[in-house]
């Protein structure tokens, strides 16, 4: 196992890009199931969780490899191929968004319950509400998801659930729609950016997807997908991750690719605490911050409220605050893995139920620090690259699942940061 070794204290300063969008490349990877033909994708980021896509893909019949470029080039043999196994979805929850479109294409589908994890119990009944709607036959059998369908018929489909709509529910309902017959409405439909652009990216392979971006979807069904050529949009969540580094750091930083319209309640969050976040006439954000900021209350929520991936930097950031800041988690209660460990560099911080109260403090300091999960991770290089001396932070595979080469981006900045063994 590796970790990194982070020397805190440096100002992040200069330009930096940020990769395609994981929680965008993982379903429009999973839709390439729907395609007669070759998807050509681009901006795939070198992920884990990527990997671990495409090892499914690989399993369910599909050929992929990347091109020397970097294009990601998949061809779905239509294989009898229908099992997501256990100990591959257990690995990856994303792995979930086969579903859908194996019932819409092959007529079938046994897919593994992806189960809890560190964040939270993770459940699937949005996604299964929804696809019996559109007529799925599906059973829960020794912890498979069985399902079948000989054609999916277009419906009338609510998803919203105790947190608000569901970013992969809505995915699978999609991807199963745009080849059902006849017409389907989706209502409390996510609109996270990544929904879009599954969204646009199964209209450039023929389907009839309209309310793109809003909570109403509607999809008139085809009989076809063809293969298509696309590219995924940058990732909002580490733009952020980025953004909240320069700012920790007190820097001045110029995210190159973030795309504004993707971060605002991040963006206004951060200018609410007194952290100076503009355009860049070239595009972009550029963050300079302060060497104080003031407390927030900030409470995460479906898009565009503010997004749970960003909760663990924002604690990071705040704990650094000048007063006392109200963090509450509802989409995710518990995902506060974090917490504890910044607390062992001095941060103060006390959880209440599904919110953590942070009295600012004036410098954390470098300690030996361990990772729960990908977005814990990032908090907690945050609060390294800011630490009085040196911190440690194991476990660092978390991170790899959703962030490429974060310390290689992070050194190009400035910051004092190298991976290293156990
Ligand atoms: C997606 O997960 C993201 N993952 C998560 O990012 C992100 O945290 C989450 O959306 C919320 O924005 C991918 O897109 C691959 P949900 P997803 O279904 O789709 C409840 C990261 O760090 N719910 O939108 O699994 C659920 O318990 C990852 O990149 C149901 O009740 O999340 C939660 O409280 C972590 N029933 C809320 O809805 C369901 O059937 C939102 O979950 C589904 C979800």
């Amino acid at each position: 196992m590796e970790k990194l070794v982070i020397e805190g204290g440096k100002p992040l300063e200069g330009e930096v890009t940020v990769s395609g969008a994981k929680n965008s490349a993982l379903p429009i990877l999973a839709a390439t199931l729907l395609a007669e033909g070759e998807c050509r994708i681009d901006n795939v980021p070198d992920l884990v969780d990527i990997n671990t896509m495409i090892d499914l893909l690989r399993m369910l019949g599909a050929e992929a490899e990347r091109t020397p470029a970097g294009t990601l080039v998949l061809r779905s043999a239509d294989s009898s191929l229908v099992t997501a196994p256990y100990d591959l979805v257990s690995k990856m929850r994303a792995s979930i968004c086969v579903l859908g479109p194996l019932i819409a294409r092959r007529g079938k589908a046994r897919v593994s319950m992806p189960g809890g994890c560190a964040i939270g119990v993770r459940p699937i009944d949005l996604h299964l509400k929804g696809l019996k709607a559109l007529g799925a036959d599906i059973k829960l059998d020794k912890g498979y998801v069985t399902a079948s369908a000989d054609r999916l018929r277009g419906a009338e489909v609510y998803l919203g659930g105790p947190a608000g709509s569901s970013v992969t529910g809505t995915a699978n309902v999609l991807m199963a729609a745009a080849l059902a017959e006849g017409d389907t409405v989706i209502e409390n439909a996510a609109c996270e950016p990544e929904v879009a652009d599954l969204a646009n990216f199964l209209n450039a392979m023929g389907a009839r997807i309209e309310g793109i971006g809003s909570p109403r979807l509607a999809v008139r069904g085809v009989e076809t997908l063809k293969g298509c050529s696309y590219s995924v949009i940058p990732d909002r969540i580490e733009a952020g991750t980025l953004m909240a580094a320069a700012a920790i750091t007190n820097g001045d930083v110029l995210v190159s690719n973030a795309v504004p319209e993707h971060l605002g309640a991040v963006i206004f969050k951060m200018r609410e605490i007194g952290i100076d976040v503009e355009r860049d006439p070239r595009g972009g954000l550029r963050v300079k911050a302060p060497t104080r900021f003031s407390a927030s209350d900030v409470t995460t929520l479906p898009y565009p409220g503010f997004p749970t991936d960003m909760q663990a930097q924002m604690t990071s950031l705040l704990s650094l605050a000048e007063g006392i800041s109200l963090v509450s988690d509802k989409i995710y209660p518990d995902r506060f893995m974090h917490v504890p460990e910044m607390i062992r560099m001095g941060a103060e911080i006390r959880k209440d139920g599904g919110s953590v109260i942070i009295k600012g403090v004036q410098f954390l300091t470098g300690a030996e620090v361990m990772a729960s999960d990908l977005r814990a991770s990032a908090g907690l290089v945050l609060a390294g690259l800011i630490a009085r001396g040196e911190t440690e932070v194991h476990r660092i595979y978390h991170m790899d699942r959703g962030y490429e080469k974060l310390e290689v981006k992070l050194e190009r900045l400035g910051a004092r940061v190298r991976r290293a063994e156990e």
